[in-house]
């Protein structure tokens, strides 16, 4: 355990010395966490093999999981990634800085093999963040960042989390207020036939992809085969996918149903059971719901059905609370998969260990 440094950063003035201090730290050889639009994030420099190491100390994470590299300027792919063809080109332009994330051929010993985990491509993306911009600018580095979340917890959407999960554990965080989207990048892979393959729904959604690039898929085959068989069949591409993820640690359920006052009174019924047996529950639920549901202290509402955007930045937050409040039991609603709700639902099913039922 060493002592683990908070500077607050005001996103508006990049020239804070605090940004200084974390940059130094970056290029020494230290891991240091910092807000981006989607979570927060836990940066070493993507070269310096020891320092990566001490990420996947730090979190705990399984090391054939390998980390997305983020950069500041479009000229810092030269030097970590093979040339690219045209539909890659016209995705950074229209997506960097942003969520997205692109798995490219890497450069050969451009980065540490433990960031790519021995794979032939890299993870890149160009954060949008002024916080993130301004401290991998100043470090000069590559930076490789997993999520700043102990493994298998929920993302860190605000500096509070990193430090309920890796205080002592981490050499400094820049506290920059809560992060935007409030879900990972959408991480994507392009095919030899321009193929955009979506290996983990995200902030730039398939229809935001489909205005650039003609063919959008998504990786699911990939995913439901690793969950199913962990240790079985062939490699996911995307190898994070394979892992439990974003889990709050009481067992929590998705409940269907197209009657909302049928998944309330279900979610009611099992709940009280629980209660019976002395578990401790809580629910899941959209704005536009909570009034179906009697127990209200129970109740933690996500946002409204009509605004995914407002639910998908509340969601990791919540799954905390529960956390917090030391519930067993959670059920939670589920909501369209359409724009952001298809990452929403994703990560709500991964939360839910894919446990689901239908009313
Ligand atoms: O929004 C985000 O992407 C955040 C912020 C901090 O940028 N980062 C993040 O990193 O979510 P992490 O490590 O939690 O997730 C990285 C994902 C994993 O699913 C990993 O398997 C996948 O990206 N990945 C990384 N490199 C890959 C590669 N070469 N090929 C396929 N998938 C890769
Ligand atoms: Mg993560």
């Amino acid at each position: 355990m060493s002592v683990t440094q908070l500077w607050r950063v005001d996103a508006d003035k990049p020239d804070g010395e605090q940004y200084g201090k974390a940059a130094r730290l970056l290029k020494e050889g230290g891991i240091v966490a910092f807000p981006t639009e989607t979570v927060y994030g836990l940066g070493a420099d993507a070269r310096n093999t020891s320092a990566v190491e001490r990420i996947f100390a730090a979190k705990g994470r399984p090391s054939d999981n390998p980390l997305i590299v983020h950069i500041a300027d479009i000229k810092q792919l030269d030097s970590l990634i093979l040339p690219y063809g045209p539909l890659a080109g016209k995705l950074m332009k229209r997506f960097w800085p942003g969520p997205l994330t692109i798995v490219l051929p890497v450069l050969p010993g451009a980065v540490s093999p433990r960031v790519t985990a021995g794979l032939d491509t890299v993870a890149v993306r160009m954060p949008e963040h002024p916080v993130a911009r301004q401290l991998i600018a100043l470090s000069g580095c590559p930076v490789a960042a997993p999520s700043a979340n102990r493994s298998g917890r929920p993302s860190p959407t605000a500096a509070a989390h990193v430090i309920d999960d890796l205080d002592g554990r981490i050499d400094a965080i820049l506290d920059g207020g809560a992060a935007g989207v409030g879900l990972e990048s959408t991480v994507i892979q392009i095919k030899d036939d321009d193929t955009v393959t979506i290996l983990r729904p995200g902030g730039v959604t398939a229809e935001e992809l489909l205005q650039i690039a003609a063919n959008v898929e998504y990786d699911l085959e990939n995913e439901a085969a690793a969950l199913v068989q962990p240790t079985a069949g062939r490699a996911p591409r995307s190898p994070g996918m394979k892992y439990a993820h974003y889990a709050p640690r009481g067992e929590m359920a998705l409940v269907h149903g197209l009657d909302a006052a049928e998944v309330a009174a279900y979610m009611q019924r099992e709940a009280r059971q629980a209660q019976s047996r002395g578990e401790r529950t809580g629910m899941l639920v959209f704005a536009e719901h909570a009034n179906l549901y009697e127990n209200r202290e129970q109740v933690v509402v996500l946002g409204s059905l009509f605004k995914l955007e407002e639910a998908a930045q509340s969601l990791y937050a919540a799954l905390r609370s529960f956390d917090d409040r030391g519930v067993q039991r959670i059920w939670a609603e589920t909501c369209p998969e359409t724009g952001i709700g298809h990452a929403l639902m994703n990560r709500l099913s991964k939360a839910a260990g894919h446990r689901s039922v239908h009313v």
